[in-house]
């Protein structure tokens, strides 16, 4: 071999090894070529048939010729054979795997614009319940939850409503049995929380509740409430004014203000009416709250020592107050809604703007 000049001399044996090579490539390169030219299952199997197949392929032709090769050349080319076959092979298969994928691809218009799903959120009247409960927590009150069927000792007779009290009509309650009945009121759970624990105590309870009431734009048979109460030595009005003004305050801003009017309630005495600014006009006057500037959302008062009494306190001892009222109310006035059933309907139209 003279390498010198840029020639390559090659032996007979070789050169006939070398041609075989040679061939083997240029077969190899048409093939993949019309391998990835094949746009058809069938015009694949075709090429396959032409290249590969196992009685008339050009393949199988240039094998009949690996006999004759010197035996020397032979391990070489025959390696060259292997690859190029298992090269072949999968190149098939993958192609395969390609044209066979197209009802896929049809069916899928990569150039559509996707279709975003909605995110939820959280319903407003639960919103403004938690929103409501922070605030409490921040004032060092506890979280007590109760059941929604509760019997007549703890929903009327033990919070001092007496015999006659409307409130425990049919007309007024669902009743379950003659003393079991879907709770009106979240007060039910004073009783059983200061029942279980000595003073002093601070929770709130939030709460579903029942009423028989006609469904219209302020009323729902089924709506929610949060209760607050605090009993300990030395507990005022003043204490009561103070919590609800800060509750006021965290829940509607810095200007909110409060208005406690005389009312009445079986369990306390004496009772209030707490009113906020209006949410809305800031207390300037406007519709939502039909001019005055405040809105009326909770009932409050000093507990009556009856119920103290009935839940083993002394009266003597300590003394304390209660609030309570509806939160689905105080939800709407957030968001401008006239109608409570805009809150429990599900209509996609309202839900998206609350
Ligand atoms: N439970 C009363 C109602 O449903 C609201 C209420 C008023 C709760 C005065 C209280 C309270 O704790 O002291 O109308």
């Amino acid at each position: 071999m003279d390498e010198g000049r840029g020639f390559v001399f090659l032996r007979q044996d070789q050169r006939e090894g070398y041609a075989m090579k040679e061939q083997l490539e240029a077969l190899a390169a048409e093939a993949r070529a019309a391998i990835s030219a094949a746009t058809s299952e069938a015009e694949l199997e075709a090429a396959r048939v032409a290249y590969l197949g196992k009685k008339s392929g050009r393949w199988r032709a240039l094998m009949g010729g690996l006999g004759s090769l010197p035996a020397e050349e032979r391990p070489a080319v025959g390696k060259l054979v292997q690859s190029i076959s298992a090269e072949l092979e999968a190149l098939l298969e993958a192609r395969q795997a390609d044209l066979a994928a197209p009802a896929v691809q049809e069916a899928l218009d990569v150039t559509l614009p996707g279709r975003t799903r909605r995110l939820g959120h959280r319903h407003p009247t639960l919103a403004t319940l938690e929103e409501a409960i922070d605030v409490f927590l921040g004032l060092g009150f506890r979280v007590a939850e109760g059941p929604e069927v509760d019997n007549y000792y703890y929903s009327f007779e033990a919070l001092n409503y007496p015999d006659d009290h409307p409130a425990m009509d049919e007309q007024m309650t669902f009743y379950i049995t003659d003393d079991m009945l879907l709770r009106s009121q979240t007060s039910t759970m004073q009783i059983r929380t200061m029942e279980q624990e000595p003073p002093p105590v601070a929770y709130v309870v939030p709460g579903r509740c029942y009423r028989r009431d006609r469904v219209d734009r302020t009323h729902c048979h089924t709506f929610y409430q949060l209760e607050g109460f605090m009993v300990g030595e030395g507990i005022t009005f003043a204490d009561l004014k103070g919590v609800l003004e800060a509750f006021a305050r965290g829940m509607f801003g810095e200007r909110a203000r409060v208005r406690l009017r005389p009312d009445f309630f079986p369990f306390t005495e004496p009772s209030g009416e707490v009113a906020f600014t209006c949410l809305i006009c800031g207390g300037e006057g406007c519709r939502v709250c039909s001019g005055s500037g405040w809105l009326e959302v909770m009932g409050c008062g000093m507990i009556d020592p009856h119920v103290l009494r009935n839940v083993g306190y002394d009266p003597e001892q300590v003394s304390g107050f209660a609030f309570g009222g509806g939160v689905d109310r105080i939800a709407m006035l957030r968001h401008g809604l006239d109608d409570i059933r805009a809150l429990w309907d599900n209509d996609m139209r309202v839900l998206q703007q609350l």
